[in-house]
């Protein structure tokens, strides 16, 4: 039967960098999920006659979202609704059952990295048709409506079971349930040489890749054990949990710590990997060896040639401003296009859709191309597998002939968390009035050769988006500054260090940034103004 609720609306229910992220406990409110998904709907214009994905990365609540979304989908005369088995999707998967099934939208229910559970976080993403998160002249329209929001629309009917693979009926609407590994497996197929990555496990290559109890798990055991023939175990924290363990699914060098010190052991297998809690994310270990993301956005360009889905051509690079410059010389030395967009995956899909690239990447462990709208966490990993199975290197002897080739930038980003978000903001205003009376001034050995915000003007729609503020040195090393958007509470200051060297390659990477790191604590006076006298996260 369809109900019409009336509703109170919510202040806070804005998106930030990517969707809307909120304490479990926030979302779990009275009408929380009813009141931001009846706000999408409206901001669209309705969704009669639409078809829409739906699935998360099965964190605590998800699979109560999604009955709720199924249900106001249902009584808002959705078509149909394609959710993943048992309410698991990955984010890259659902943007590849997006594009495949011509769908006009979806949902991913996750709050990527941030730790899941009761007492942790909960999210909600918004796809459009193109397969990417909606640009924010939606997201804008969709936080009006949830300010003014007074009623939704929902289905009464019992809770739908998400088990068995098939269709089935939700009053008019059509529910079918799919095996999105699968759909997922034939894309990689057919990008990578699998022939060649299998000869390579085959030969004894070692690998273990880390789910962190999060939605990869299924995945990647498809793929590597028994696709790949990776040894049976190389896959582990394989099973979806809804706290994820207890795990913070993040794949960086603190959080997969685990990981980090096999790797780091004399135990260590050839290569290690992780994703984060959607699958967006990846890290990439070698023996006692680590890759930043933006060394391996730079890399997996340099080398497209050796893949199959790309030997063809590609049309360019592209990596959000704090990312380190890596990629640009790549680009440069490649002749093709170069792109620097703000933080969030948004800003690379006019890119991608108006084939300006073909590859883009973060300094947050995000890379992906234009195969789906979303960052993939096992593309990378399959993109490194087939470059070591074609070369016969290690990922440390391709990272290092790398450098030879480019120079290197030392590059680390430093979070001060749980900052006062006044403290935070003021800082950040205060710094931009200041950045005009830095060129020319010197801070120990660094001398500022520009500092100015970054703006971006979008190529394809003309939007302006300013993000971050970038003080650029006469030795072209940077630090930029910004404040995160993905937070549920408080204030994140990031400040991102990069020193580019040609001739010392081989140095200790905290070491080169430490005068670097006093620097940026100078510049934004972030001692004086939040009492820390050093970063809460290195990564
Ligand atoms: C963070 C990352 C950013 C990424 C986003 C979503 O956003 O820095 O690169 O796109 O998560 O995964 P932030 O918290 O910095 O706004
Ligand atoms: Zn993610």
């Amino acid at each position: 039967m369809l109900k019409i609720v009336s509703t109170t609306p919510y202040q806070d229910q804005k998106m930030g960098t990517a969707g809307l992220r909120r304490k479990s406990k926030v979302v779990m409110q009275e009408n929380y999920v009813e009141n931001f998904v009846q706000s999408v709907f409206d901001a669209i214009g309705g969704v009669s006659g639409q078809t829409f994905i739906l699935g998360g990365d099965g964190r605590y609540y998800n699979k109560i979202a999604i009955q709720k979304i199924m249900k106001m989908a249902a009584a808002n005369g959705m078509k149909k609704v394609i959710v993943g088995q048992n309410g698991y999707i990955s984010t890259p998967a659902s943007s590849r059952v997006l594009l495949k099934n011509k769908a006009d939208g979806g949902f991913v229910l996750s709050a990527s990295h941030n730790p899941g559970g009761i007492n942790g976080d909960f999210g909600i993403k918004y796809a459009i048709a193109s397969g990417g998160q909606c640009p924010t002249s939606i997201s804008d329209k969709i936080y009006e409506n949830t300010k003014n929001i007074k009623e939704y629309k929902i289905l009464e009917a019992p809770d739908i079971d998400l088990s068995q693979i098939g269709t089935q009926k939700l009053g008019d609407m059509e529910i079918e349930i799919i095996d999105s590994v699968k759909d997922y497996v034939d894309m990689m197929e057919a990008i990578f040489d699998f022939d060649a990555i299998r000869r390579l496990f085959a030969g004894g290559f070692t690998f273990v890749f880390d789910a962190m109890n999060a939605v990869t798990g299924p995945y990647a055991r498809k793929i590597f054990e028994e696709i790949l023939g990776a040894k049976k175990g190389s896959v582990v924290h394989a099973e979806p949990l809804e706290d994820f363990g207890g795990l913070h699914p993040d794949p960086n060098l603190i959080y997969a710590k685990e990981l980090v010190d096999l790797m780091y052991s004399d135990k260590a297998p050839d290569m290690g990997a992780a994703n984060d809690g959607d699958g967006d994310r990846n890290m990439i270990l070698g023996k006692k060896f680590f890759v930043t993301p933006s060394d391996s956005l730079a890399i997996l360009t340099d080398n497209y040639k050796l893949i199959p889905g790309y030997k063809n051509g590609i049309y360019g690079v592209a990596k959000s401003a704090a990312t380190s410059t890596a990629a640009g010389r790549v680009a440069e030395a490649l002749q093709i296009g170069y792109y620097e967009v703000p933080t969030g995956w948004k800003y690379f899909c006019n890119l991608m859709d108006s084939k300006r690239i073909t590859f883009c990447g973060e300094e947050s462990f995000g890379t992906g191309s234009n195969h789906i709208r979303e960052k993939d966490g096992i593309w990378a990993i399959l993109f490194w597998l087939n470059i070591i199975a074609a070369t016969g290197q290690s990922v440390e002897q391709i990272t290092r002939a790398h450098w030879k080739k480019y120079g290197r930038s030392y590059y680390m980003r430093n979070d001060y968390d749980g900052l006062d978000v006044d403290v935070a903001n003021k800082l950040m205003a205060d710094l931009e009035q200041k950045l005009p009376t830095l060129a020319g001034k010197t801070f120990g050995s660094y001398t500022v050769a520009e500092a100015k915000p970054f703006v971006y003007n979008d190529p394809v729609d003309g939007s302006s988006t300013k993000n971050g503020l970038i003080v650029y040195f006469t030795d072209k090393s940077r630090i930029v500054y910004r404040l995160s958007g993905t937070g549920s509470s408080g204030a994140t200051l990031r400040v991102y260090l990069e020193r580019y060297e040609t001739a010392k390659l081989d140095e200790n990477v905290e070491e080169m940034l430490k005068e670097l790191g006093d620097v940026s604590r100078q510049i934004g006076e972030i001692t004086a103004r939040t009492g820390k006298t050093k970063a809460d996260l290195l990564t």
